[in-house]
């Protein structure tokens, strides 16, 4: 855990001053760099020390069985893993006779920033050689936005004060030796060695390998080029082995005098390229990113993201460090799929390789939901890797007796990657979260293209699924039954609340497309009949409510549960899956995530603000938050039910669950939902957003801390921003037609060159409901 605040609090830059390297791995999530394609970590470019080395390329994957003491018919019997390509990130530095590592000889000074503005990792430090060299290192490193296969490094060495003979190794390392696991089941199984190599190559200043992973057959190309700038003296070699090709650069510099590499690294990968089309797919990226070389790179990158600052940002007056890490998550967030392209996003991003690189529902309900408001594109990729997968699914289904499409619970390729069938196969409300998504993008896009081609398919795929899996009963009343909600301390229940919501949701979003997308649904062999089967469970879906105490249930019967022992609980118990069976989690009352408060989020049309506020103190004293999926959830409800001290503190958590390392395990990877949970907590908690067909709601209400609050937003061509004080909310159109909003319910039209302010009124109060004891969110 980082104990001390590692990284100075500043509003566009994550700085961190000094080198700690019992933190080294966390650091290396922080500073990692991706565009949704190609992901490095933040480590040093010498390559050691490091906590865990990674490069990874979206949709690389090795399969590995999944070895089960009592196997069962269904049961997946291979899971997918990431793994770690070519590491091209690696420039080793040879000082006099010493190789330049910071764990020997002296290290005057170290700073690392990654500049959020410009998307790039800057590094500075000066060390002296343990026999009294003085160097001054500088680097800086780039993972392209708009150069998919791109990553470049800009690595600079000066000799300080005396004469230095320095030797550059820029390489390209296959089948990097990993750190040993820590045993935590949410970390990643490392596979050693899943490279074969096929190809290695090196002239003039190029480098290149193939390889080709032994059981997934996918083929993988990397390639380096390289600028050298240096004294007249500086001669440069290359040479190239099955694992390693480099290019070696050696001279002697005087005092002030610099040597300069400016490494380009092309990546790309392919299950059916065969390898002369992929060597030439890398070479062909090299030249691409060549023709503007460095500062081209530099300035696109720029650009990119000026543009996307635009239209993203959200400015927080009243808390330094929540402005800084909101602006840390977006940009996490934007890296995690900004260019995937028809890829997962996996729960990680491609910062580490925790949970081995799976993509959870994190990605339709917690990544997307930000996306869709600031960068759409990405959300219509996103959304279509989902339908490339539908064979998969429909597999899946078939296998499992059921209709429609089951999508997996966690996967890199679209086959369920999960070996415990109560919290994977089970939570099958990851269809309705796709279905959820859909119907968002659609409603804030206006994409009919994308709703004709992608949607209807997905939407008619998933209502399927629920039709089949759900029944009525002789009463008419619809159940579903045996399934897993978001909760993962409860399995295997009856009408789980959130999962028969969303369900109903999906079953009438699907019954509308297909009225208004004749000929597709008739290529899907959707008919009337079928949508009005649909339409018919959804009317009569069975909301689970215990009249007595006047809540909802999370699911058929979970308030008559045993209340976990939470007194009985220690602080060091937590998160409790590492401490006791879940035999007995399942059994009793205790949530480990948000659930029911999730459902009053996303379905809020079905809860009265009387509930949402009864409902919200009923569960959160059995909250505990052992998944980071739950705290931003948490703050958007404690706010709309005016509780916005506590809404305050959970945005906090969520945060700065990576910058503070609140889970411990950020050394993994960071969380990307947890991240775009910030901005839920934001635009959501203290913004009051909720959208109601085509309109966008507004309820805002700030914590006493926050003096303003912006934020900027599209929809349906317009962009509009939301400025928001203690007293009143501005809504200004930025550009596009007028349009009408809802501000705390009443209709307000919001046109060009004419903001509109409007009074915030007073939250209503009530008693602030208790959270297990260990288990309160810090109070700032
Ligand atoms: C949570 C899941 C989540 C997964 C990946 C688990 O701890 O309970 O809801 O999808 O982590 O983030």
């Amino acid at each position: 855990m980082i104990t001390h605040r590692s990284y100075a609090v500043e509003p566009w830059t994550v700085r961190e001053t000094e080198l700690s390297l019992d933190v080294l791995a966390q650091s290396e999530s922080v500073f990692a760099l991706s565009n949704g394609h190609v992901g490095w970590r933040g480590n040093l470019d010498e390559g050691e020390p490091h906590g865990l080395p990674g490069s990874y390329l979206n949709g690389v994957y090795e399969v590995h069985p999944l070895p089960y003491a009592e196997a069962g018919y269904g049961y997946p019997e291979s899971g997918q893993t990431v793994i770690d390509i070519t590491n091209g990130k690696i420039l080793r530095l040879l000082v006099d006779d010493e190789p330049f590592d910071l764990r020997y000889g002296r290290l005057v000074s170290h700073e690392r920033t990654l500049d959020l503005r410009r998307g790039v990792m800057e590094r500075t430090c000066e060390w002296v050689s343990p026999a009294g060299t003085r160097v001054r290192v500088r680097s800086t490193r780039l993972v392209s936005l708009t150069q998919r296969s791109i990553a470049a490094v800009a690595y600079e060495v000066e000799a300080v004060g005396s004469q230095a003979r320095v030797v550059i190794q820029s390489e390209l390392v296959a089948n990097e030796q990993l750190p040993e696991s820590n045993g935590d089941p949410r970390a990643a199984m490392a596979l050693q060695a899943p490279l074969e190599p096929e190809q290695d190559f090196a002239s003039g200043s190029r480098l290149r390998l193939v390889h080709r992973t032994r059981h997934s057959g996918l083929r993988v190309a990397v390639a380096a080029d390289h600028v050298v700038t240096g004294p007249e003296r500086t001669t440069t070699g290359g040479e190239s082995h099955p694992d390693l090709a480099r290019l070696t650069v050696a001279s002697v510099l005087e005092p002030g005098e610099k040597l300069r590499v400016e490494k380009t690294v092309a990546h790309g990968w392919s299950g059916a390229r065969s390898l002369p089309a992929m060597s030439d797919q890398v070479d062909a990226a090299l030249a691409a990113a060549a023709h503007g070389g460095w500062t081209g790179l530099v300035d696109q990158q720029r650009e990119y993201l000026d543009d996307f600052w635009a239209r993203a940002d959200v400015e927080v007056d009243g808390d330094e460090e929540i402005q800084q890490a909101v602006r840390f998550a977006l940009f996490h967030v934007l890296q995690a799929g900004a260019r995937a392209e028809e890829r997962a996003i996996p729960a990680k991003g491609l910062t580490g390789s925790g949970y081995d690189g799976h993509a959870f529902w994190d990605t339709e309900m917690f990544v997307l939901p930000v996306l869709i408001y600031t960068s759409p594109d990405a959300v219509a990729e996103a959304l279509r890797w989902r339908q490339n997968t539908l064979p998969a699914a429909r597999e899946r289904a078939a296998q499992l007796g059921l209709r429609g499409a089951a999508f997996p619970w966690r996967t890199i390729e679209g086959e369920e990657g999960s070996a415990y069938w109560p919290a994977g196969t089970a939570a099958f409300h990851v269809n309705a979260d796709i279905a959820h998504a859909v119907v968002r993008y659609v409603a804030a896009t206006g994409d009919e293209d994308f709703e004709r081609d992608t949607g209807v398919e997905l939407l008619v795929e998933t209502a399927r699924l629920w039709r089949s899996l759900g029944h009525h009963d002789h009463r008419g009343t619809f159940h579903i039954d045996g399934v897993t909600g978001p909760d993962e301390y409860s399995a295997i229940a009856d009408d789980n609340t959130y999962t028969n919501l969303m369900a109903r949701a999906n079953l009438l979003a699907a019954a509308d497309v297909v009225e208004r997308y004749p000929k597709v649904a008739e290529r899907l062999g959707a008919d009337d009949e079928e949508s009005a089967a649909w339409r018919d469970a959804a009317e009569s879906m069975n909301i689970p409510y215990n009249g007595e105490l006047g809540v909802h249930e999370q699911h058929a019967g979970f308030t008559r549960y045993q209340r976990w022992d939470f007194a009985g609980t220690r602080a060091d118990q937590y998160p409790l899956l590492l401490h006791f069976p879940y035999f007995d989690l399942y059994r009793k009352q205790v949530v480990k995530q948000a659930d029911l408060v999730l459902a009053m989020y996303t379905c809020g049309a079905e809860f009265d603000e009387e509930h949402i506020a009864r409902n919200f103190a009923y569960y959160e004293p059995l909250t505990v938050r052992d998944s980071s999926l739950s705290a931003c959830v948490q703050a958007v409800i404690a706010a709309q039910a005016g509780h916005l001290r506590l809404a305050y503190d959970y945005t906090a958590e969520a945060a700065l669950m990576d910058l503070e390392d609140l889970e411990h395990n950020t050394r993994d990877g960071l969380h990307i939902a947890s991240l775009a949970g910030t901005w839920m907590a934001l635009v959501a908690g203290f913004g009051g957003m909720r959208r109601s067909g085509e309109t966008l709601q507004f309820a805002p209400r700030l914590p006493e801390k926050f003096s303003r609050l912006a934020f900027s937003l599209q929809f349906r061509g317009r962009r509009l921003r939301v400025e928001i004080t203690q007293q009143s909310a501005t809504y200004t159109l930025l550009s596009g037609p007028p349009m009408h909003i809802r501000h705390h319910g009443e209709r307000v039209t919001v046109a060009p060159d004419t903001p509109t302010s409007h009074p915030v009124p007073p939250p209503r109060h009530r008693p602030a409901p208790e959270q297990p004891p260990h288990r309160k969110p810090n109070a700032r």
